[in-house]
């Protein structure tokens, strides 16, 4: 696997791949490597000739200070994982190469209600600083195809919204959420969790579903988001921040099951200190 820390190294490379009439694929990431991760390599080596990821821990999507220090960081193993993935290139930069002086990244792009809702309303400025860095890191890759998880399912709208509206040349593919054992969604900040606080969060992955298989029957959908955030506030670890049954579109609250559009319920969970998000979608 070639890793490049410069945006002009890996430019050069893949520019030569693209001439040549090889397809890349790019699956962007900021480490602490886990099996979500690599069900998107696996995706990404299997429709391109080129598998590209990237690992960068991004400032710029860090509201709180304290979650950016925390963040997990395990270099060593990711390289391991990477290279037995059979990813063929990795870009892992410095803060300086995404961001250097004088470079503009400001985006005139109307988000609507994705930028007024959940994630945009507990983490101002998450997705400003999410939108800002795949840009920077579509624009140094150049992939045909970018590959992004259902886990985070606010982000992937935002950045299919982001495509659309910078008429941007690529492709991109949701991939489905890799779960541990119990269904708890694959993060990062899973190694964060104290053993009480990992048995607590398999709550969240429980009550999704459930929700999910009552949704078509009598109950009201308020009535299901409350007594849906009582369950998981039952365990004393547990704060659940939302739980929303939305438009998987726009996101924009769904009332009943009247309404024709996809829906998406979608849940952030304070597990201990331990931050948590997981949804599930309604077909
Ligand atoms: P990160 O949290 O490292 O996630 C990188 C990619 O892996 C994202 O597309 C995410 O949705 C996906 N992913 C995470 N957990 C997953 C799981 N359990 N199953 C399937 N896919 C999963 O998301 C980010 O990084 C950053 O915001 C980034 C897009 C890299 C921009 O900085």
């Amino acid at each position: 696997m070639l890793i490049f820390k410069t945006a002009e190294g890996i430019k050069a490379y893949l520019s030569q791949k693209r001439d040549e009439g090889k397809k890349i694929g790019f699956a962007p990431t900021m480490g602490a490597l886990h099996r979500g991760h690599l069900s998107l390599f696996e995706k990404a080596l299997s429709e391109n000739d080129v598998c590209v990821s990237s690992i960068f821990v991004n400032p710029a999507q860090f509201n709180d200070k304290k979650d950016l220090e925390r963040y997990p960081r395990t270099f060593e193993s990711d390289l391991e994982k990477l290279i037995a993935s059979g990813c063929h290139v990795l870009f892992y930069p410095e803060v300086d190469e995404i961001y250097p002086a004088g470079l503009d990244l400001s985006m005139k792009i109307d988000f609507g209600y994705l930028l007024q809702t959940m994630e945009a309303v507990f983490r101002k400025g998450h997705f400003e600083g999410v939108a800002q860095v795949v840009k920077r890191l579509l624009d140094i890759v150049q992939p045909h195809h970018l590959y992004m998880g259902q886990k985070d399912y606010q982000q992937l709208l935002v950045v299919k919204r982001m495509i659309e509206a910078l008429h941007l040349p690529v492709n991109l593919t949701m991939c489905t959420t890799v779960r541990e054992a119990d269904g708890l969604a694959m993060s990062s900040r899973n190694a964060l969790l104290s053993k009480e606080a990992r048995e607590a969060a398999a709550a969240i992955p429980k009550v999704l579903f459930a929700a999910k298989e009552k949704i078509n029957g009598n109950i009201s959908f308020s009535d299901l988001q409350s007594q849906s955030m009582e369950a998981l506030n039952h365990h004393k670890l547990v704060n659940t921040e939302y739980f929303e049954i939305a438009d998987a579109e726009t996101l924009m609250p769904v009332k009943n099951s009247t309404a024709k559009n996809k829906i998406v319920i979608c849940a952030a969970v304070k597990v201990g200190v331990v931050r948590l998000i997981d949804n599930t979608l309604i077909a």
